[in-house]
């Protein structure tokens, strides 16, 4: 029994041990930014003060559970005997008294902690970004608020420059989807026909995991995305690249695959600036060859992969909405070489 205890209170610890060390790049508590820097603060006192209140509790537990009981047991124990119980009772007194006191500090802590993390959405916005969630991806764009032909739309990838306040507009195109960048918030849920906002700044350049984090369908746990945060030089060379129409293709192949992407299925659904193609179902691939990933950020964005993807998407994320496709070798080899050189 006391082994069995001991083992008990060993797992709890190394379990703590690794969700803290599991610091990578999708981390609650490996902070990147102003609000998860709040957050990681806040989840680390829960943590001391929870893990204190775990510890006490079953010493005092297993104190009397091993303690002998003392010799006077003459008096049966449903019957009242002052100088014997007065002990206990001053100590489950006291437990009530300390449990209030904890748990009313942790709820001002959390409070302060909810206040510090809104303290962004006083300040006026450097930059707006809308993110629309679909089953299973995330849209993403930058909308230009004097001149909306500078808007400019991308899929599961933000980029923020370091430094500054961000203004995210979240809304789901379908269904409840939830927004977490654990390395720079909490979570947000995005409700259909209920817009709402969502401030955070990230202080730490780097590359960061998110995803959805409410159960959205079948291909949930595929709709991830990252959170690039770079400095202002590079924000703006990525933003003003993400703004030019991609130069149209000049070798046979690639203006191939251009027409064979503009005159078949692809452009009832996707759009590329400057082909006259307009479809909003799936995302937009103005620049898709120089996004990392493809498929909600689960698939790496390699020719093979896109040739795959394409030709069956339902291999890797069964359910979703882009059909099969059959083309000949060389038309998709020539359709993949024109979509990656979109960059
Ligand atoms: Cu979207 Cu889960």
């Amino acid at each position: 029994m006391r082994y069995l205890r001991l083992a008990i209170v060993i797992k709890v610890f190394v379990a703590a041990l690794l969700l803290a060390a599991c610091g990578g790049n999708q981390s609650a508590v490996s902070p990147a930014g102003v609000q998860s820097g709040h957050l990681d603060h806040l989840w680390w006192i829960f943590f001391y003060v929870t893990a204190a209140v775990y510890v006490i509790v079953m010493a005092v537990l297993a104190v009397a559970f091993f303690r002998r009981r003392r010799a006077s047991n003459d008096t049966p124990p449903d019957q009242k005997q002052p100088a014997r119980d007065a002990g206990p009772e001053n100590v489950v007194k006291a437990g009530v008294a300390l449990t209030t006191v904890i748990v009313v500090a942790l709820l001002l802590v959390s409070f302060r902690t909810g206040k510090a993390i809104n303290q962004l959405s006083d300040v006026p916005p450097q930059l707006v970004i809308k993110v629309t969630g679909h089953q299973w991806w995330w849209e993403i764009e930058y909308q230009d608020e004097t001149y909306p032909t500078l808007n400019m739309m991308t899929a599961n990838e933000i980029h923020v420059p370091v430094g500054t306040p961000v203004k995210l507009q979240l809304q789901s195109n379908d269904v409840i989807h939830s927004l977490w960048m654990p390395n720079m918030h909490g979570k947000k849920d995005l409700i259909p026909i209920y817009p709402t906002t969502f401030y955070f700044q990230a202080d730490t350049p780097g590359t960061y995991w998110g995803q959805c984090a409410e159960f959205c369908g079948y291909q949930h746990a595929k709709m991830r995305f990252q959170v690039v945060a770079e400095s202002a030089d590079d924000f703006n060379r990525w933003i003003e690249g993400g703004r030019k129409t991609p130069p149209p293709p000049t070798d046979a192949e690639t203006i191939r695959g251009r027409d064979i992407f503009t005159t078949s299925v692809c452009a009832q659904c996707h759009t590329i600036q400057g082909t006259g193609t307009g479809g909003r179902v799936g995302p937009n691939l103005t620049h898709v060859g120089s996004r990392p990933f493809i498929a909600g950020a689960t698939l790496e964005n390699t020719p093979e992969n896109m040739a795959k993807w394409i030709t069956d998407p339902h291999q890797y994320k069964p359910g979703i909405r882009m059909p099969m496709n059959q083309y000949s070798d060389e038309d998709l080899a020539a359709l993949v070489k024109y979509l990656q050189s979109l960059k």
